[in-house]
């Protein structure tokens, strides 16, 4: 009863802390994208008038990779805190695990370490987020990784128990004390140096996990190692093959076109600073571009005039980003919306993609990356011509 009681007490502390640590994270979010924005725009300047001065490059560099660890603590925080619906789609195990190991190959130093992969290329099918279980393993391959400091042996196995495939990460590293084994799957427990964990990894782990209908289990002991192993539910369904087979056949979107010439833009954001570095960078580049600080004044703007694409945030107050798309898409069929957003679910950026948004982009964002996508929004738009009225 007790333990059942302090269990209870336990997750909805965790789940307040959730809440809390999202809502930061929100609120972080925005500035963080003004400060991205600017660094950006920051380099550009100084690439075109201080070209060699190595000192102001070398600091910027740092300022850059600074913001890109707090981005990546962020974006961990909201998907602990908010974890996205998985999007399920017939998986191959054997193939995941090959696409991490030649990513950590170049990106982590594997010194005096070996890999032994036993997982054979093909393995039984598992109906699963691929990308989220990619998360899960990169996390486990890691923390081994930082449990051999004098080199050793991580192993990699996997065998069937009773419908579920079951993938195991093993080091003969440090190990974790019996004190700490209760505690590792707690966000924000780390036994690492300032810097370099945040204790959100196994957190993490755990939730996508449990999300994609599978458990975790960990078997450890000090200075002998670890083992991690995943749980995950075997799809014995005929069509997972046929499905995979189409999923793989869809191409990826066209290469990046020139910016149209005669083509309008507009940028609504209640963030006035990312707004206005929007509409300097679209302009900057050739497109006429205005810009709207809410939903009402965007209608109001849309009303007055012709725009052939709109830049669009979700959250804002009185009439928020969803309204706003809903009357393009009424009142303006032929102009297309990109959605700009911070700590939008899965859910409310799949009901934009429902309600004709052409793409949705994430803060913090690459100004290329807009670039990108505008231009090739626009690639046939402007050939065609925006007719007035509600034209069919
Ligand atoms: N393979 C491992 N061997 C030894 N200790 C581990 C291993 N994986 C995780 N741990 C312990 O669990 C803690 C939490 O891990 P994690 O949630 O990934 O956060 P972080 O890696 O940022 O510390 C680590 O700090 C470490 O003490
Ligand atoms: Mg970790």
């Amino acid at each position: 009863m007790e333990e059942s009681q302090h269990q209870l007490f336990h997750s909805h502390r965790l789940a307040t802390v959730g809440r809390l640590a999202a809502g930061a994270a929100h609120e972080i979010n925005n500035p963080l994208t003004i400060i991205s924005l600017n660094i950006q725009i920051l380099n550009r300047l100084l690439r075109k008038f201080f070209d060699e001065e190595p000192e102001i490059a070398k600091r910027l560099q740092v300022i850059a990779e600074q913001e890109e660890r707090i981005s990546k603590i962020i974006q961990d925080l909201m998907g602990y805190a908010r974890p996205t619906q998985p999007k399920f789609c017939p998986s191959n195990i054997g193939e995941i695990m090959a696409k991490i190991l030649a990513v950590l190959d170049d990106r982590v130093s594997m010194q005096d370490i070996s890999v032994v992969n036993n997982i054979p290329a093909t393995t039984p099918m598992v109906m699963v987020d691929p990308l989220q279980i990619e998360q899960v393993f990169m996390n486990l391959l890691i923390n081994a990784n930082h449990a051999l400091p004098n080199g050793g042996t991580i192993g990699l196995d996997t065998g069937v128990e009773n419908g579920f495939i079951e993938i195991k990460v093993s080091d003969n590293g440090t190990g974790i004390s019996r004190e700490n084994l209760p505690k590792i799957f707690d966000p924000f427990f780390t036994t690492k140096k300032e810097g370099e964990g945040t204790g959100l990894g196994l957190a993490i782990c755990h939730s996508i996990v449990e999300h994609n209908g599978g458990a975790m289990r960990v078997k450890s002991e000090s200075n002998v190692g670890t083992t991690f192993t995943v749980l995950l539910p075997i799809d014995r369904t005929s069509r997972l093959k046929a499905m995979k087979e189409r999923l793989d056949n869809v191409t990826a979107v066209g290469t990046p076109q020139k910016p149209k010439e005669n083509c309008r833009i507009l940028v609504i954001d209640d963030e006035r600073f990312i707004t206005d570095m929007l509409k300097e960078t679209l302009s900057t580049v050739g497109y006429e571009t205005d810009a709207a600080y809410d939903g009402v004044e965007g209608i109001g703007q849309l009303r007055f005039k012709k725009y052939h694409l709109v830049l669009l945030d979700i959250r804002m107050p009185g009439k928020d980003g969803l309204e706003v798309l809903k009357f393009v898409r009424e009142e303006f069929p032929e102009t297309k919306v990109i959605i700009i957003t911070g700590l939008a679910s899965r859910e409310e950026i799949q009901e934009t993609v429902k309600h004709g948004a052409y793409a949705c982009l994430k803060k913090p964002f690459l100004l290329e990356k807009v670039l990108e996508t505008v231009n090739a929004a626009l690639e046939h738009v402007c050939d065609l011509g925006v007719k007035a009225g509600n034209g069919t």
